[in-house]
């Protein structure tokens, strides 16, 4: 954690500083009110959008140089491998090991099934950071306080519309975590 004010530098973009940031702290809060790791979410928080910047063709240079895997459809739109690239510059470069802290920066986007506490946390603390707005982010807000999961797929529903009405790419990890929560949410 002494590190953060450091990692913060790592972003170019000062909006996007700013957003990591409230998403760290956001994820913090739901850490306390669901109990889970709260420096973990914060470390995640901090640095899920570290590649964010990149242009496609950086992102498919780090994707190919860490082995990331590529998917056509990741070819054709490459910032959807921003957090997976994230995970690996935070596990190369800034040696964090803790494999919760990795796979929610990985997962901070596309979302993916079974996730673990801190991955729903993070996922949606960049749904509902004090900086976003969108129809039904109050009652989403809410919902992230006591119901975790139905909050997941909330929030994976209302990025989808935003997806379905921009003419989006959908990515199939993002169907399949939805399915996912939808047969095991309670
Ligand atoms: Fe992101
Ligand atoms: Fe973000």
């Amino acid at each position: 954690m002494a590190n953060y004010t450091d990692w913060l530098k790592l972003y170019s973009n000062e909006d996007r500083k700013n957003h990591a940031l409230r998403v760290a702290e956001t994820a913090e809060k739901l850490a306390a009110t669901h109990g889970a790791d709260k420096d973990k979410v914060f470390i995640a928080g901090i640095l899920h959008d570290i590649a964010r910047d990149y242009s496609g063709k950086q992102l498919l240079e780090s994707a190919e140089q860490f082995g990331i895997a590529v998917s056509d459809l990741e070819r054709h739109c490459p910032v959807l491998l921003h957090g997976p690239v994230a995970a690996k510059i935070a596990d190369a470069r800034l040696h964090i090991e803790d494999k919760d802290v990795l796979q929610a920066i990985h997962q901070h986007t596309l979302a993916a099934p079974d996730m673990s506490l801190a991955s729903k946390i993070v996922y949606l603390a960049d749904a509902i950071e004090p900086g976003r707005q969108f129809n039904s982010i109050g009652e989403l807000r809410e919902l992230a306080r006591y119901k975790l999961d139905s909050a997941l797929l909330a929030a994976m529903d209302s990025g989808i519309s935003y997806l379905l009405e921009k003419k989006e790419i959908i990515h199939p990890k993002t169907i399949e975590a939805r399915n996912y929560y939808i047969l095991n949410s309670s």
